[in-house]
């Protein structure tokens, strides 16, 4: 093989096995569309492979004739054979569309099931599109229980979660392609995905329906964790946020207190009530800002709080008009949120 055509090969096979990949196979749904894929492919290649096969003969045999000019009458063999090879063409066809029909439906009822381990109890997580963020809430009988984080999900290793997937705004779309199929997410209407996650890592989720000027800045970091490093996450997460401890960072938490931003964010523990942005509680422990937009860090950060619209343009947060020194202040802050 040349050289560009190895690496583009290489690149092309490298895609298929990332953290946004539909072919992963690191959920126990998205093992079932591999399976699913594997026979098509293999079904299909091989109808393919028959009817270039059958074309080549009969151009091959055309070219035959051409060439004596008197073309013979079929023999009895040959109409035979002909026959013979029409019937198990026919067969094929069945008996390949009879294999598809009957996995594509076990399939489908393998996916309706629960898919529960034993003894585990699913987990459930309310996930609220928003244009252009995702808002998470583990939702538990008891309300002390209950953790609100954004852009980020972590799932324990093996265990199913129900997804209860809404939106507050236009129709989006949930798909972790590692994980599972897609869910679209329309205003009004309820819909669960069920999730069994088989190998830990970090995906990549992405909205899956074009829901306006940052669709594309939709994204959504799942961690995959055995049971251990999800409680502790938990454990953390459930906390109330942290008060500041430096002059600079108090200084931000009263500007984050008495300017604009407490009326959309909510902090856990503090003042600040907002519902309409995503919570901020344990904000410095997420890897990304504006939903997949930027690396949660300072200098990302900062460019952010002064000017959101520079960095995601469309998106809901107003440009507020920090002094610099506010800023720093402001960033300081936001970076005890851990
Ligand atoms: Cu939300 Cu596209």
């Amino acid at each position: 093989m040349k050289r560009p055509a190895g690496i583009a090969l290489a690149l092309l096979v490298a895609g298929c096995d990332g953290v946004q990949s539909m072919t992963g196979g690191d959920g126990r749904q998205s093992q079932l569309f591999n399976g699913l894929f594997e026979l098509y492919l293999w079904v299909t290649s091989v109808a393919y492979l028959l009817v270039i096969g059958f074309l080549l003969a009969a151009i091959v045999r055309r070219r035959g004739e051409r060439q004596d000019q008197r073309p013979d009458p079929p023999g009895v063999s040959t109409e035979r054979g002909l026959r013979g090879a029409l019937a198990g063409w026919v067969g094929f066809i069945l008996v390949g569309l009879l294999v598809l029909t009957v996995a594509s439906y076990l399939a489908d009822r393998s996916l309706a099931r629960a898919a529960p381990d034993a003894g585990s109890k699913p987990f459930h997580i309310t996930v609220t599109a928003n244009q252009w963020w995702w808002d998470v809430e583990y939702s538990f009988v008891d309300k002390s229980q209950r953790i609100r984080t954004a852009n980020e999900l972590h799932l324990p290793l093996g265990e199913p979660a129900i997804l209860h997937l809404q939106s507050n705004d236009v129709i989006h779309s949930f798909w972790v392609p590692n994980l599972a199929g897609k869910q679209d997410m329309i205003p009004g209407r309820a819909a669960d995905l069920k999730i069994v996650p088989t190998h830990p890592g970090t995906y990549r989720a992405q909205c899956a329906e074009f829901c306006g000027q940052q669709h594309a800045h939709m994204a959504l970091v799942v961690t995959v964790e055995p049971r251990a490093d999800f409680d502790r996450w938990w454990a953390q997460q459930i906390q109330p946020a942290k008060p500041p401890t430096t002059a600079l960072a108090r200084a931000g938490h009263d500007l984050f207190m008495t300017r604009q931003c407490s009326g959309c964010h909510a902090i856990n523990g503090e003042p600040a009530f907002g519902q309409v942005a995503p919570d901020l509680t344990h904000f410095a422990s997420r890897p990304t800002i504006g939903a997949g937009t930027l690396p949660n860090a300072p200098g990302h950060l900062y460019a952010w709080v002064a000017d959101p619209q520079g960095v995601k343009p469309g998106n809901r947060m107003p440009y507020i008009g920090f002094e610099p020194r506010e800023l720093d202040a402001i960033v300081a802050y936001l970076r005890t949120l851990t």
